[in-house]
């Protein structure tokens, strides 16, 4: 079967790294483009971020292109360095990248290569560019494929008691990729608390001898400590590869159909993603992922992250 075509719009981010080298090591998929957006840290270090992850994979023929600098409509604040480290990916020491910027702005390098064939955006970060691809250029919803998002939850929030980071930092932009015409599957919280990595998995990484091994295994080292003050134990929760693996094994998420809105007016709920999964939205097109097999999932990342070669 022919790999399917996809870019993965993304704001490095420790679970970002960790969904982009699956990415890159699963012939199931092809990574045409990073695009980089405002998120976990602002856009300068989440593109020079998304460059590091290319040099450290080996992988710098895939063009990286720069997006949004910040929300569509509400200025939003970074977080302080609590959860991804005050330079995204854990505060380990980097070369300068390697990995060339593309001159091309994000949203129009994915509405190109839409364009040119049948294309899946990965959304990892928040919807600003993917919402920007949508105003600037208008129809190419219909030539998405899939859009695979992580994002929202529909019982508990991270940032707020009812907000996902993702949706909570540019509502605007999710209510807008949200109601739009294209078949979405949106993978919350719910689901992505299930996905999780130990100790022991981080020991397999540090253990493996190459440089993407003990990088994974440093980046996952204060994400771990973070969890631990947040939620009581040290596993850590790969949000965002949960969207890739639902394209690298399709049919291991297990979804089902669902309407969804997103709240931007709320006082206390703005950026709640409501998620309504009555029966009579069952067979939709939208899809959220409900259940995963941990160890399936887990074991799956340990056996991809360790085809990449020994260094030198
Ligand atoms: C999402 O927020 C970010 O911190 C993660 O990278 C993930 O995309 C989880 O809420
Ligand atoms: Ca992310």
């Amino acid at each position: 079967m022919a790999a399917t075509r996809i870019v993965i719009d993304t704001d490095p981010g420790v679970d970002d790294a960790v969904a982009i080298l699956l990415a890159l090591a699963s012939p199931e998929v092809e990574v045409l483009a990073l695009t980089s957006v405002a998120g976990n840290v602002d856009v300068d270090q989440t593109t020079r971020n998304a460059r590091r992850l290319l040099d450290l994979a080996g992988r710098p023929d895939v063009p990286v292109a720069r997006g949004a600098a910040g929300p569509l409509v509400v200025a939003a604040t970074y977080e302080d360095g609590h959860v991804h480290g005050h330079d995204g990916l854990g505060d380990l020491t980097w070369e300068d990248p390697a990995t060339p910027e593309s001159p091309e702005h994000a949203v129009d390098l994915i509405a190109r290569l839409a364009r040119e064939a049948p294309l899946t955006i990965v959304a990892i970060a928040p919807l600003t560019n993917v919402a920007l691809l949508r105003a600037r250029h208008p129809g190419i919803e219909s030539r998405i494929e899939r859009l695979v998002i992580m994002g929202g939850a529909s019982f508990a929030g991270n940032v707020t008691a009812a907000a996902e980071f993702n949706v909570w930092f540019d509502p605007e932009a999710a209510a807008s990729v949200l109601s739009g015409p294209w078949p979405i599957t949106l993978m919350p919280l719910d689901l992505t608390h299930q996905a999780w990595l130990t100790d022991a998995d981080l020991a397999y990484f540090a253990g493996l001898g190459t440089e993407v091994g003990t990088r994974v295994a440093g980046m996952l080292e204060p994400y771990a400590s973070y969890h631990e003050r947040w939620y009581g134990n040290r596993d850590v929760i790969m949000h965002d590869a949960t969207a890739v693996y639902e394209l690298v094994v399709p049919g291991a998420i297990a979804t089902r159909g669902a309407h969804l809105a997103v709240e931007t007016a709320g006082t206390l709920t703005r950026g709640m993603t409501v998620i309504d999964r009555r029966a009579a939205h069952a067979e939709r097109p939208t899809r959220v992922g409900e259940h995963l097999d941990r160890l399936a999932f887990a074991t799956l990342v340990r056996e991809r992250l360790a085809r990449y070669p020994l260094a030198g």
